[in-house]
């Protein structure tokens, strides 16, 4: 008999490939994030673990996807900031994010950078925020969709700076960087976990970090605090969920599996090539990754309401 349905102890679990869906393109720092502790919690739960990207509308298609799942374990979803801010900025949204899902557990968070084609001609931070102000109409700014981490990372330039931008929406911000090293978009707010090859390749410019210090990985490039924009603080915190009504023994076995993950010295030295390290295990716990969702819920919706957003 099939006992993965009938509420044991998942004691089989896991009886099939579990799938993390990752709500941006392939190739971005979200799926980069997610393709490093997949094996690694493969290895632990005995099982196999596969990689979905479900893109579009700023993570909402995907995390949309993972509310209505069947709650046995084998559907996970990652996803980030933008599991807090997608309430305030989509009227029709077809999950709530703290009744539709159970959290597993906190995984990283990510610093951003504010980087711009090589050719783009603002030399410094402070540059680029005058030619932004005098050139308004015709600079474009790339982003993963509303509500992405990239979309508000942009929304807190734009305030600080004063200014509205052309944003062009991708998929996820691995085509956006695609287009950003061809040239074809101006400029962008993105992790390091996807910047970092372009930036120590040359083959984008690096104005500044969005964190209080340094990245490690990138020494020679200041902080927003110190390029005269304080108020551009962002970084990308990533969490792993399951739909509401998981058995908590297969969100307890997720979230041992995580703890490996944030644990094996390959994705600690992975992770720090990237800018990033892993949360500490006791914020990696579900109830430490709720409590840290309701909060940002909270944080996000007001940032949003002071920055005159409306929800679309
Ligand atoms: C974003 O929020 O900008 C996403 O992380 C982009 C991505 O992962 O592709």
């Amino acid at each position: 008999a099939c006992s993965g349905n009938d509420g044991t102890s998942g004691g089989g679990y896991p009886e099939q490939n579990i799938t993390i869906v990752v709500p941006f393109s392939a190739g971005g720092p979200t799926d980069t994030v997610t393709r490093m502790i997949a094996d690694p919690m493969a290895k632990a739960l005995g099982g196999k673990v596969v990689v979905r990207n479900a893109e579009g509308a700023g993570g909402t298609v995907g995390a949309g996807d993972v509310a209505r799942a069947q709650p046995d374990g084998h559907t996970v979803l990652m996803h980030h900031i933008g599991m807090s801010t997608a309430p305030a900025l989509y009227k029709n949204l077809d999950y709530q994010p703290l009744e539709d899902f159970a959290t597993v557990g906190l995984v990283t968070e990510v610093p951003m950078t504010v980087v711009a084609r090589q050719n783009f001609e603002p030399a410094t931070f402070q540059d680029l925020v005058s030619h932004v102000k005098a050139n308004a109409g015709t600079v474009t700014l790339a982003n993963a969709g509303i509500g992405a981490a990239s979309h508000l990372c942009g929304l807190l330039f734009q305030s600080a700076a004063g200014v509205k931008l052309q944003e062009v929406p991708y998929q996820g911000t691995g085509p956006a960087l695609t287009d950003l090293v061809g040239g074809q978009v101006d400029f962008m707010c993105d992790q390091t976990t996807n910047t970092s090859g372009q930036i120590s390749a040359g083959k984008v410019k690096a104005y500044a970090v969005t964190t209080p210090d340094r990245v490690k990985s990138l020494p020679d490039v200041p902080t927003t605090t110190e390029a005269g924009m304080p108020q551009l603080r962002v970084s990308v915190w990533h969490g792993l969920y399951v739909p509401a009504g998981t058995p908590p023994e297969i969100v307890q076995k997720l979230s041992g599996a995580l703890q490996a993950a944030l644990a094996d010295q390959a994705v600690i030295d992975q992770m720090a090539k990237l800018g990033t390290a892993p949360v500490t295990a006791a914020d990696a716990t579900p109830e430490a990754h709720r409590t840290h969702l309701d909060e940002q819920l909270k944080t996000w919706a007001k940032i949003i309401a002071d920055a005159g957003v409306q929800a679309s």
